[in-house]
């Protein structure tokens, strides 16, 4: 059972917890995440190990409220438990002195690109962030990227905060007029997939954190499969992170949908149970 230190909302839908897990918090690096259950008959999903506290053993995870899990997940307040924790799962980040990088986050994954951003700054690169929402609400860790980064650009669907447009449109213009040695793209799969297709004309290497369906996150149920330079990957353990000019999307985003009619109903289940507590989902 790991307990929950502290609960933060940080946009609609979209939540912050501290977990106490000393023994992840100590082992944690940059890119890697963590499996979850809620209950005991409930499924487990991945989730991004967002920040750590040695000192305090505990790890962040920030996530966003879609589908049954992640809904009853936000239904734990300060103080109860999750089920299961198990992590640090994947490959940490390849961190290195890079030179001139940018990151570039979309929505809930502005949460991922943080450790990312941290380590790479912590190595001496000179660091470029482009995060954005679909408005001002919704573009989270604004200001812990800001006071990291060397330049920080803002982008918001609707133009409510930072310039009106997508973060490939700032991309394009930095990829236009300046020299750049790496590119870590983390968002909806749709955000990566275009990130890679504007980054390679000019060659320059890019990064995509995959997000395909996992459940056992340790390389056995291989439902976490993804094509990356025609060979078969799996994401919990050959990933999370690709060179995101060899990722095939399309079969990525097929492959998301899989189950959503099963999702649907589970989430239609839940919203329709008059004592949607977890209590109810035990038996
Ligand atoms: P559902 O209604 O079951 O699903 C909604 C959609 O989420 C699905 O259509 C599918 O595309 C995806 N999904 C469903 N089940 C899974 C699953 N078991 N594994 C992966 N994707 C699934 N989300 C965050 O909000 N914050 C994070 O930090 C984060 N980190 C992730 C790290 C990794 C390595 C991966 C693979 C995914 C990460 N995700 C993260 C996505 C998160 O796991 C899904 O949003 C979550 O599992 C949805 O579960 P649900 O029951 O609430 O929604
Ligand atoms: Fe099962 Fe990756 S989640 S093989
Ligand atoms: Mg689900």
């Amino acid at each position: 059972m790991f307990e929950i230190l502290d609960k933060k909302i940080l946009a609609p839908g979209v939540k912050l917890i501290k977990v106490k897990a000393p023994l992840i918090s100590q082992k944690a690096l940059a890119g890697q995440f963590v499996v979850i259950r809620v209950y005991e008959k409930g499924e487990r999903i991945p989730l991004t190990i967002a920040d750590k506290d040695e000192k305090e053993g505990s790890i962040t995870i920030v996530f966003q409220e879609i589908g049954k899990t992640t809904k009853l997940l936000g239904k734990l307040e300060k103080g109860e438990y999750i089920l299961d924790v198990v992590g640090p799962l994947g490959k940490p980040s390849e961190i290195d002195k890079y030179g001139v990088v940018i990151g570039v986050g979309g929505g809930v994954g502005i949460a991922a690109l943080f450790p990312i951003l941290k380590s790479l700054k912590s190595y001496g690169n000179y660091v470029i962030s482009i995060i954005g929402g679909r408005s001002k609400d919704y573009v989270i860790y604004r200001d812990e990227i800001e006071n990291l980064v060397d330049e920080a650009y803002i982008t918001t669907d609707d133009g409510t905060l930072g310039r009106k447009g997508l973060v490939t449109d700032v991309l394009k213009e930095l990829l236009e007029n300046r020299k750049i040695d790496r590119i870590w793209a983390v968002g909806p799969t749709i955000m990566m997939k275009v990130v890679s297709e504007v980054t390679r004309p000019y060659d320059v290497p890019t990064i995509v954190s995959l997000n395909p369906i996992m459940v056992d996150g340790t390389g056995m149920c291989g439902g976490c499969r993804v094509t990356v330079g025609g060979e078969i990957k799996f994401t919990c353990v050959d990933g999370p992170e690709f060179d995101g000019h060899l990722v095939d999307f399309d079969e990525l985003l097929l492959r998301l949908k899989t189950y959503k009619e099963e999702e649907m109903l589970a989430l239609k289940i839940l919203e329709e149970s008059e004592a949607n507590r977890i209590e109810s989902f035990k038996d």
